[in-house]
């Protein structure tokens, strides 16, 4: 009994650690293509989330959704809310976190490199916490794939040559 014990503490710090390495290879990949995760702040999260103007049924995007936050609380506020994150071990916490809160319809989340992946085309909010160097391809890549009209939010980091319509704290808002 003892033994078996020992052995499911092992079991459980062997797979700690695992977790720990897979997030941080992960973290390292992610400061190579647009950003390394560093969460919004609260206050920063709903000044985003007061910039969208959320409304249900709303297609709402992240790009690099980190832990799960912002589009978890879209989805409550009756979003249908999408996060592409590149780091496996955030999307299986943000998965976690959007059942804890009953949004698991509404809000979503894919483990993909958003750079390789095509946007939907219907999307009517996107959310962004990306490194300045990243922000005009970002900016390319959201004409090219999103309608205009689409409202974009950025938090901290703004993108150059383009038109802020309103600001609120360190968050941004562009309209494409
Ligand atoms: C600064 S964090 C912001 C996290 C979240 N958006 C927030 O505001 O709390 C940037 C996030 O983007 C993710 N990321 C960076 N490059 C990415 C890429 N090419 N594809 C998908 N996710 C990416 C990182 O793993 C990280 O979680």
């Amino acid at each position: 009994m003892n033994s078996l014990f020992y052995l499911l503490i092992e079991i459980f710090i062997l797979l700690f650690i695992l977790l720990l390495g897979i997030f941080y290879v992960f973290s390292l990949i992610a400061a190579v293509y647009s950003a390394p995760y560093v969460g919004s702040r609260k206050r920063d999260i709903q000044d985003m989330l007061a910039l969208a103007q959320i409304r249900p049924g709303m297609k709402v995007l992240e790009l690099g959704s980190g832990k799960g936050s912002l589009c978890v609380l879209s989805g409550q506020k009756g979003a249908c809310a999408l996060g592409l994150e590149i780091n496996p071990v955030l999307v299986v916490y943000s998965k976690m976190l959007s059942l804890m809160h009953g949004a698991g319809r509404r809000a979503r989340f894919k483990w993909v490199n958003f750079w390789k992946f095509k946007l939907p085309a219907d999307t009517e909010v996107v959310y962004l916490y990306l490194l300045p160097e990243y922000m005009s391809r970002v900016w390319y890549k959201l004409e090219r794939e999103l309608k205009p009209g689409t409202r974009v939010i950025s938090n901290g980091f703004v993108f150059k040559n383009q038109k802020i319509c309103q600001k609120q704290g360190n968050a941004s808002l562009y309209i494409l």
